[in-house]
Parts: C-alpha cells; structure tokens; sequence
C-alpha cells in the first residue's frame, strides 16, 4: 500500500485540468446495461471505483475494451442478472445496475452495498421507487432480488429523510426507460450527474422530459440503441483545486477543463469569504485578498453546496482567522477529517451535527490518516498549505476519485511524492 507524502507550502503555478467526472461515470457505465448494441463513452476517468465499476460490468456479460480516455462496451451474447457481494461491496456506485438489468432482463439479484465511513447510507429509496414500477423485491442472504416481466410506469415521490437520492433517482430511472407507461419521479436530484446520465439515456433513445429539475417524466420505449457519448468534467475535483488555490492565496493557478455553472454554490462562499473566482479564456482562476473572511457553510443536494467538498472547505477555514460553522445535511456524521486536520494545528470541534471550526494561523506537516475520498483530499489540501512534511497513509481511498492526483499537483510545481507504506 503506498502513502502520499507531500512537503508543504511550496508556491504553485499553472494550469491543472480536470478528468471526466467519477460520479456521472459509474451510472452511465451502468446503463449502458439497457441496450445490447455496442457503446462508447469517452473522458471516462482512471479510477478505483470505475475500474471496479467495469470488472461488474464484464460479470454481467459485457466486453469491455479500455482506451485512453474511452471505454467500448459490448454484449458478450450470455447477461447475467447477479451483481456479486465482492464488488457491490467495495463501492455502493455499482448498485445503480439493479434499475438496468431488471428493465432489461426482467429480474436483477444484487447484492446490498452495506454502510461506510461516512454514514449508514441505506437503499430504501431505490427500493421503493423499483417497487412502484411493479416489481416484486425479496431480500435473501443479503442480496435485494427483484422480478418484473415487464415494469409498468408509475407516478412516484422520491424525497427521503435528507432530500432527494442522486443513485436512486439514477436506478429509478433507468428503470422507467424501458417500463410500459409513463413514469413521473417527484424529488428526484437534480445533480450534473443526473443531467449527464438523462442526455446519455436520451441519446440511446429514451424518451425523458425535465431534464436537470426535480420531476422527471419518463415515457417508456421498447428498445434502447447504443451510443457516443462524452461525459462532464468532474465538478468535486474541479471545486477541490479551487479550493487548493484558495487554501494557498494562490492566483497563479488555472484550472482547465471545468464548468463554473456547476460550482456556484462553492463560488458564491468563497465570494463570501473574499475570495473571487472568475473565467479566463477558458480556465477558471481565484483572486484572493490579504486576508479571508470566516464563512459558515451547510451542505445540500444540488444546487446546495455539495457534501463531496465540505471536508476540502473545512481545510479552508481551518485556515482563515474567526469561527465558521460546517454542518452537513446531506451526511450528518461526515466529519472524519476532523482528528485529522487537528493533528496538523487544526483548532475544530463537534458539537451534535455541526463542524465548529477557529483559524488558526498555520498548518504544520504531520502523518495523517485518510478515512475516505473526500477526507483524502481534505488532507491534501492540508498537506499542500501547510508548513513541513506530510504524510497521507492509505492513499486507495483518494484513488478512488482523483485521477492520477500526484502527477497533476506535480505538474503545477508541488512537492508530492508516494512512497511505499
Ligand atoms: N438516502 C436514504 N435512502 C436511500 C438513498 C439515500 O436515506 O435509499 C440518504 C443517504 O443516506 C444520504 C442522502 O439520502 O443521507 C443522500 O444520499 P444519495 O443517495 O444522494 O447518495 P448516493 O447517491 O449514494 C452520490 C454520490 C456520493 C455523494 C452523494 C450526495 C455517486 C457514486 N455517489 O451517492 O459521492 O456524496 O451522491 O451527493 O454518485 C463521493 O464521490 O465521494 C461520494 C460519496
């Protein structure tokens, strides 16, 4: 297992592109599930999560061929309808192939992803709209097992405790693509990735209304054909280098490759703070002032400020004089990062659901411990702005999500290197 070690407070300079986005990835790749022609998807990122994304997808009779930046996917003549435990497990993105491979083969056995680091993350919602499309779900030896000779489109509500359901909102209608009927979803997310998945299912064919808004209506079609397709740039990583522009007062850094339409929320706490982001000739840049103001954040399903960067937006407080309020309403108990960036000077405490963060004046180097993807960068942003050497242990998680993230801090003068646990 490798760690990331990172020597602090070097000054930065140059542009740093974004990859094609994990999260619009994973249910795309899925979906391609629904159809038996062949699909190529492009800017697909190198990453844990959509390397195990594609060996379910070969488990589940596809070929897939991997290029560059696209991947080819073909029909190998033998679907299986069992997503198995050991790979569901690692990544709780593969449970959007229930919502595919019931529609399309009339019964799905998938495993249940389980809970993790940063919360219990239960699949009632998906369940409940998959059983409003008329399917008869059991749960066995923890598996869901779910049976429809043909689904039949319904009119359903998909709001949960926290909001809207990014992943159930994307099984559901996958669905409904290929349901008799039409299927209307209320409360669905509204999230780029859910865009990105319905211009994807658009172009092999489905028939979707409201794209982007919370009622989808899907009028179901008999048959899905194969497409191109490229997906969006990645949003959290593109919201991540800001913030490592910001965290450092760095105006010499440029970000290419990202859409500012999808980071308003971050850009509007960070004008709060101070900090002015603007677009250049394509690349995205900050103007930062002497000295930040403090800025409380709550996050929110999209158009809200994403959970994915509320721990990197902690490191920017934990640096920036006064207190800032964090609190998280999308995953309540996602504050791992906290005895981490403590351990590097950080001055943050939990009170019940909110992030209590005092700045400080600086960050010292430390070893460190990532606790999830999101906490990983949390750190590297840390690592970067801090003074010394830090050391990132158990890297996998930040490969989970950040393609090839050394050779890109590399690249804009960073002191980064892995070596050997
Ligand atoms: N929820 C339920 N019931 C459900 C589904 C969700 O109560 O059936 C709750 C969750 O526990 C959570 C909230 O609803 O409190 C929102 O969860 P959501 O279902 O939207 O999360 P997800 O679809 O499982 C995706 C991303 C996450 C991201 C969330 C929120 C993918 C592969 N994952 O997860 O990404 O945090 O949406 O935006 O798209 C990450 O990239 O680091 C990551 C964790």
């Amino acid at each position: 297992m490798d760690k990331l070690v990172i020597e602090g407070g070097k000054p930065l300079k140059g542009e740093i592109e974004v990859s094609g986005s994990k999260n619009s990835a994973l249910p795309i790749i899925a979906a391609t599930l629904l159809t038996d022609e062949p699909c190529v998807i492009d800017n697909v990122p190198k990453l844990r999560d959509t390397m195990t994304m594609i060996k379910l997808l070969r488990s589940l009779g596809k070929n897939v061929d991997i290029g560059k930046d696209k991947l080819l996917i073909t029909s190998n003549g033998k679907p299986n309808p069992v997503a198995e435990y050991k790979l569901v497990s690692t990544m709780r993105g593969s449970f959007c192939v229930l919502g595919p491979l019931l529609t399309k083969l009339g019964q799905a056995k998938v495993s249940l992803p389980g809970g993790c680091i940063i919360g219990v993350r239960p699949v009632d919602l998906h369940l409940k709209g998959i059983a409003a499309l008329g399917a008869k779900i059991t749960i066995d030896g923890g598996y869901v097992i779910a049976k429809a000779r043909q689904l039949k489109g319904a009119h359903m509500y998909l709001g949960g405790t926290f909001g809207s359901s990014v992943l159930a909102t994307a099984n559901v209608m996958m669905a409904a693509t290929l349901a008799k009927g039409e299927t209307i979803i209320e409360s669905a997310a509204c999230e780029p990735e859910i865009e990105d998945l319905t211009d994807f299912l658009i172009a092999m064919g489905a028939k979707i209304k409201g794209k982007g808004s919370p009622r989808l209506c899907i009028t179901g079609v008999k048959k899905l054909k194969g497409v191109n397709y490229k997906i969006i740039p990645d949003r959290i990583e593109a919201g991540t280098f800001l913030l490592i522009a910001a965290a450092m007062k760095n105006d010499q850094i440029a970000i290419k490759g990202a859409s500012m339409s999808h980071l308003m929320a971050l850009v509007d706490k960070l004008k709060e703070a101070g900090i002015e982001v603007y677009e250049d000739k394509g690349l995205i840049r900050v103007k930062s002032p002497k000295k930040f103001k403090p800025v409380s954040v709550t996050t929110y399903p999209y158009p809200g400020f994403p959970t994915d960067l509320q721990a990197q937006f902690m490191t920017l407080m934990s640096l920036v004089e006064g207190i800032s309020i964090i609190t998280d309403k999308v995953y309540p108990d996602r504050f791992m990062h906290i005895a981490e960036l403590n351990r590097m000077g950080a001055n943050i405490r939990r009170e019940g659901t909110n992030a209590i963060v005092q700045g400080v004046d600086k960050l010292f180097g430390a070893p460190v411990m990532a606790s999830d993807l999101r906490a990983s960068a949390a750190l590297v942003i840390a690592g970067l702005a801090a003074k010394g050497r830090t050391e990132i242990h158990r890297i996998y998680h930040l490969e989970r999500g950040y393609e090839n993230i050394d050779e890109k801090l590399k690249g804009i003068g960073a002191k980064v290197y892995r070596e050997k646990e």
